[in-house]
């Protein structure tokens, strides 16, 4: 096997237990270098959940989770050096608001890599002009758009310099005519090369942009393949119902179960 297919991600038999509650019942997930992979799924079905297991926010309760070819499962990993290769981005950014927006994205650098302050300002100027922020800087958070503060996330999280980058329902919580510009910086670290796993309700985003959707209810995969085929043409009639609900919330009936 080439180095080129080997998996970026790679998640085996995942299993995530609260109490009683079975969130996640044997997940097997594989990204690509590379590529970006959507999950899609209704409300409670685990999607936030998977992606916390990628970067081992959460412990999963059974399974492996590898990134990079490292298992970050095996009980001797050093976590906060694999962290550092893994990107994240929320659905609320998260940002300091009583710091710039240079000192948001300069900080963690400094915090967590031990930067020296002059790179870690040129690193976050650097990745702000990547976002379209470069004129931000000096902002602070509660002065820019939910949409500017979406992305002065994404840069916070790309001067970290990862490997992948995991987005959950990273436009949700915007106006409406604020998540095209979150897109667009998505859509061209994808067509950077970056490997991308992204928590969506964007289906126009998925089918454009990412080479696979995965989805997902009740904690199981069920339907996993080409964007346009899982978007366009699903197997599953659990894939028909959701996709009709996200698509056309008005026309479709609700199933039972869903919410
Ligand atoms: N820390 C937690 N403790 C207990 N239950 C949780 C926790 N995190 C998530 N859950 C539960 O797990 C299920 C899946 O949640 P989540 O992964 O957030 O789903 P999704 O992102 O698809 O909406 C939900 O029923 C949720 O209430
Ligand atoms: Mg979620």
């Amino acid at each position: 096997m080439s180095t080129d297919t080997t998996p970026e991600i790679r998640l085996a038999g995942l299993r995530k237990s609260f109490g009683d509650l079975e969130v996640l019942r044997g997940i097997d997930l594989e990204v690509t270098k590379g590529q970006v992979v959507c999950v899609i799924g209704p409300s409670g079905s685990g999607k936030s959940t998977l992606l916390r297991c990628v970067n081992l926010l959460e412990q999963p309760s059974a399974g492996t989770v590898t990134v990079g070819g490292v298992e970050l499962t095996d009980p001797d990993a050093d976590l906060d050096r694999e962290r550092r290769r893994i990107g994240m981005v929320f659905q609320q950014f998260n940002l300091f608001g009583h710091l710039s927006v240079l000192d948001n994205v300069a900080l963690p650098q400094r915090r967590v890599l031990g930067t020296d302050r002059a790179t870690a300002e040129r690193v976050a100027r650097d990745n702000l002009a990547r976002v379209g922020l470069a004129d931000k800087a000096s902002a602070f958070p509660a002065q820019l758009s939910g949409g500017q503060q979406q992305r002065a996330a994404i840069a916070r999280a790309l001067a970290m310099g990862p490997e992948v980058m995991l987005f959950d329902e990273p436009t949700s919580a915007l106006d409406p005519e604020l998540v095209g510009d979150v897109l667009a910086v998505m859509r061209s670290l994808a067509e950077e090369g970056m490997t991308m796993l992204v928590v969506t309700h964007e289906m126009s985003f998925a089918r454009e942009v990412a080479d696979r959707v995965v989805f997902m209810d009740g904690g199981h995969v069920v339907e996993d393949g080409p964007a346009r085929q899982v978007i366009g043409d699903p197997r599953h009639e659990r894939t028909r119902g959701f996709l009709a609900r996200v698509l056309d919330p008005a026309a479709a009936p609700l199933e039972a179960g869903a919410d």
